[in-house]
């Protein structure tokens, strides 16, 4: 479960699963029908949003955590304090823990420390939580090249 490091305040944390579940409603999934919907927390308080975006052509699809981040990105975020995952089949509650992918935890990597909190959601009462150092060990990021 997360470390030490990043602490944050319960209702909070809530309030991001609950935006993932949200975000989760807007994924456009027509090919798998595992609908993921992530929410991101910045270290100003600001969340955004994302759903996983499915193409004809599978390798073009991209993952709800890394729409999350690109957007924030792209609106001139650079730091962030947690995220937080939910996703199932089509039409059902997320019946398992929706972990991050490899891509997506090396594109966490590129913006946020090892204390980085990562919530795997089944609904907002139901959620378990890591730090990016535990899911990404000896990960490789912009200081490891020297
Ligand atoms: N997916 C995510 O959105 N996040 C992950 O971390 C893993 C997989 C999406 C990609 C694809 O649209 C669907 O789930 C099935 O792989």
């Amino acid at each position: 479960m997360g470390q030490d490091g990043n602490k944050m305040e319960k209702a909070l944390e809530k309030k991001l699963v609950k935006e993932a579940l949200e975000a989760r409603k807007r994924s456009y999934a027509p090919y798998s029908h595992y609908q993921v919907g992530a929410a991101l927390l910045t270290w100003e308080g600001r969340i955004y949003q994302g759903g996983n975006v499915e193409n004809a052509s599978y390798g073009a699809c991209c993952c709800a955590e890394r729409n999350a981040i690109f957007r924030a990105v792209n609106e001139g975020e650079r730091r962030f304090l947690a995220i937080a995952v939910a996703g199932g089949m089509e039409g059902e509650a997320p019946r398992e823990y929706a972990f991050p992918c490899g891509i997506c935890r090396q594109v966490m990597k590129e913006f946020a420390d090892e204390d980085f909190l990562i919530f795997v959601a089944r609904s907002e009462d139901d959620y378990k939580s890591y730090s990016l150092g535990e899911l990404l060990p000896y990960g490789f990021g912009g200081n490891s090249i020297i």
